[in-house]
C-alpha cells in the first residue's frame, strides 16, 4: 500500500474527490493524512468524519517562513508518504521541500498552464478573452505553478460566464482530472522527460467538459 498525504488550506473538494476515488477505484494506496496550514480549513472536518488523520501546521504560529517550512517538512516527513498531493494548499513551498519530494509531489492548478499561474485564474482567463479555460495537474518544481504537465482538462467559456460560474465548471472537471492523474502515478504509468510527461499506455492526457450529458475524453 502506497501512502498518500494531501496538503490543503481550505474547502477540500479536491481532497474529497481523491479520497473517494482511492476507495471507489481500489487504488493500491491509502490517504494517510490531510495536512493543513489553517486550523479552520473545512477540509479537516471532512477528513475527521472519514477517520483520516489530520495534522495542522499553522503558519501564523511561526516567527518566519523558514521556521514554518521546517515544521511542515518535519510533519510531512513523519507521515512517510510515497506521494504528496497539493489540493488547494495556499502556501508557497520552499525549494528544499520541493526537492525532497521531487517526482512524488503533484499539484492541481485551475488554469491551462502555462497560462495564468498564480491567483484569480478564472477572472484573468475571462479578461483575456479565452474561449477555453481549464485545469492542470503537474509535478511541482520550485517555480510557482510550473512543472511537467501530467494532464489537463478544458471547458468552453460561455459569453455570460462570471469568474464564479467558470470556476464551478472547472472545479467539476478538476474532481475527475486529479484522480485520473494520481491513479496513473500510483500504477507507475507515467514517464517524465524534461517538461514532458507521457502516459506509457497511451491514455489521452486530457479531459473535456461533458457535452450534453455525455462524457468526452478518457474519464
Ligand atoms: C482548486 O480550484 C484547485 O485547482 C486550486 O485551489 C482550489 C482548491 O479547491 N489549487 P478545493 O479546496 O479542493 O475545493
Amino acid at each position: 500500500m502506497q501512502r498518500i498525504v494531501i496538503l490543503v488550506s481550505g474547502r477540500g473538494s479536491n481532497a474529497r474527490a481523491l479520497v473517494q476515488a482511492c476507495r471507489r477505484e481500489a487504488w493500491p494506496a491509502q490517504v494517510v493524512a490531510l495536512v493543513s496550514n489553517r486550523p479552520d480549513a473545512p477540509a479537516l472536518d471532512f477528513a475527521r468524519a472519514e477517520g483520516i488523520a489530520t495534522v495542522v501546521v499553522d503558519h501564523r504560529g511561526f516567527a518566519d517562513r523558514a521556521a514554518f517550512d521546517a515544521a511542515l517538512d518535519a510533519a510531512v516527513l513523519a507521515l512517510a508518504p510515497d506521494l504528496v498531493l497539493l489540493a488547494g494548499f495556499m502556501r508557497i513551498l520552499d525549494a528544499g521541500f520541493v526537492q525532497r519530494w521531487q517526482g512524488r509531489l503533484l499539484n492541481i492548478h485551475p488554469s491551462l498552464l502555462p497560462a495564468f499561474p498564480g491567483l484569480h485564474t478564472h477572472r484573468r482567463a475571462l479578461e483575456a478573452g479565452c474561449r477555453l479555460a481549464g485545469a492542470t495537474v503537474h509535478f511541482v518544481t520550485p517555480a510557482l505553478d510550473h512543472g511537467p504537465i501530467v494532464a489537463q482538462g478544458a471547458v468552453p467559456v460561455h459569453d455570460d460566464d462570471t469568474p464564479e460560474r467558470l470556476a464551478g465548471r472547472v472545479l467539476a472537471l478538476e474532481h475527475r482530472l486529479y484522480p485520473l492523474a494520481v491513479g496513473w502515478w500510483l500504477r507507475g504509468e507515467l514517464q517524465v522527460d524534461g517538461l514532458r510527461v507521457r502516459h506509457l499506455g497511451g491514455a489521452p492526457q486530457w479531459l473535456l467538459e461533458p457535452a450534453q450529458g455525455s462524457a468526452m475524453g478518457p474519464g
